[in-house]
């Protein structure tokens, strides 16, 4: 078998490592296409590979159809956004993911853009605490779960909304479950947003619930872009100087928030919130497990199309 890892976005040298253990072992032939600069390259790697592992690289019809013996792609992470499902399925192609592998070190990151924008950030100027604040939960997958206890640590005040989740499995988290996410942006001090992108979510958080956040609220996006309306943003903070935005991931109009509004805007250089070893080599590995098992036991658990 020959299997692709390709990362325009590399991982830790140690989760390749680990990569190449797994596939050692089962005899099986291990290529890295890493920063490739152009998508001709990744038409060109995929040429005659059985198994491909990618991060957010973009897979489309286009890569499916210059690659005749591909039989499963594995994305390493959680959203599988950037892989079109339905082309996968008309080549025959079985997608996986690896979820929660990485949901810690995400966590962790929505936890640094907090106590960064609580601390005005890190003007010298006297800022303000999490302890006793609300965090709101918008969705309650692996990610904001683990979120949900970091921050209970720091004595935050945790809600959820999750219309999939039962307030049950919420609850015994010690989060608050909430039956409408509307409410959840009124009454916390900081929202996160855990939506996976799809149809019903692209531009969800708009400027018609974003206006009514409480005043001081900070909003967190380590999910996708494309959630949030760009122009809602724009518009709550130039009419809203308590607002904050802190984002993983930035967009086309990032650069131009950060210059007008520099005080309440914080983006990351590069969405960052899985680039850690722990992460990598956890979601690394799963990949390559997962398709050692899809070929020798015909195991799809993790199958999302
Ligand atoms: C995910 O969906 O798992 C995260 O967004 C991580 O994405 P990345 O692998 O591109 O860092």
């Amino acid at each position: 078998m020959k299997i692709l890892v390709a990362t325009e976005k590399p991982f830790a040298p140690a989760a390749v490592d680990s990569i190449r253990e797994v596939f050692t072992e089962a005899g099986y032939e291990l290529r890295l296409l890493e920063k490739y600069p152009s998508r001709d390259d990744l038409l060109a790697a995929v040429a005659d590979v059985d198994a491909l592992i990618v991060r957010s690289d973009k897979i489309d019809g286009g890569v499916m159809s210059a690659a005749p013996n591909l039989k499963i792609v594995v994305r390493a992470g959680a959203g599988y956004d950037n892989i079109n499902l339905a082309d996968a399925t008309s080549h025959g192609i079985v997608v996986e993911n690896t979820p929660g592998q990485n949901a810690n070190a995400v966590a962790e990151l929505v936890i640094g853009m907090m106590v960064y924008m609580a601390r005005g950030k890190f003007n010298g100027k006297p800022g303000t605490e999490l302890k006793g604040k609300k965090l709101g939960l918008h969705a309650y997958g692996n990610v904001p779960r683990n979120l949900a206890r970091i921050a209970q640590g720091f004595g935050m005040e945790v809600f959820a909304a999750d219309p999939f989740i039962s307030a049950e499995d919420i609850e015994k988290d010690g989060v608050t479950s909430l039956d409408n996410y509307e409410a959840m942006y009124e009454m916390c001090d900081y929202v996160s947003l855990h939506l996976p992108l799809v149809d019903s979510t692209r531009r969800l958080i708009n400027y018609r619930l974003l206006r009514t956040m409480k005043p001081g609220a900070t909003l967190l996006n380590s999910a996708r872009a494309e959630v949030v309306c760009e122009e809602g943003i724009k518009m709550m903070l130039a009419e809203r100087p308590d607002f904050k935005f802190a984002s993983d991931i930035s967009s086309g109009i990032s650069a131009e928030l950060v210059e007008r509004f520099p005080a309440n805007v914080y983006f990351t250089p590069k969405k960052m919130g899985a680039q850690t070893k722990e992460a990598n080599v956890n979601s690394g590995k799963a990949a390559a497990t997962q398709i050692v098992g899809f070929f020798t036991e015909g195991d799809t658990t993790f199958k999302v199309n």
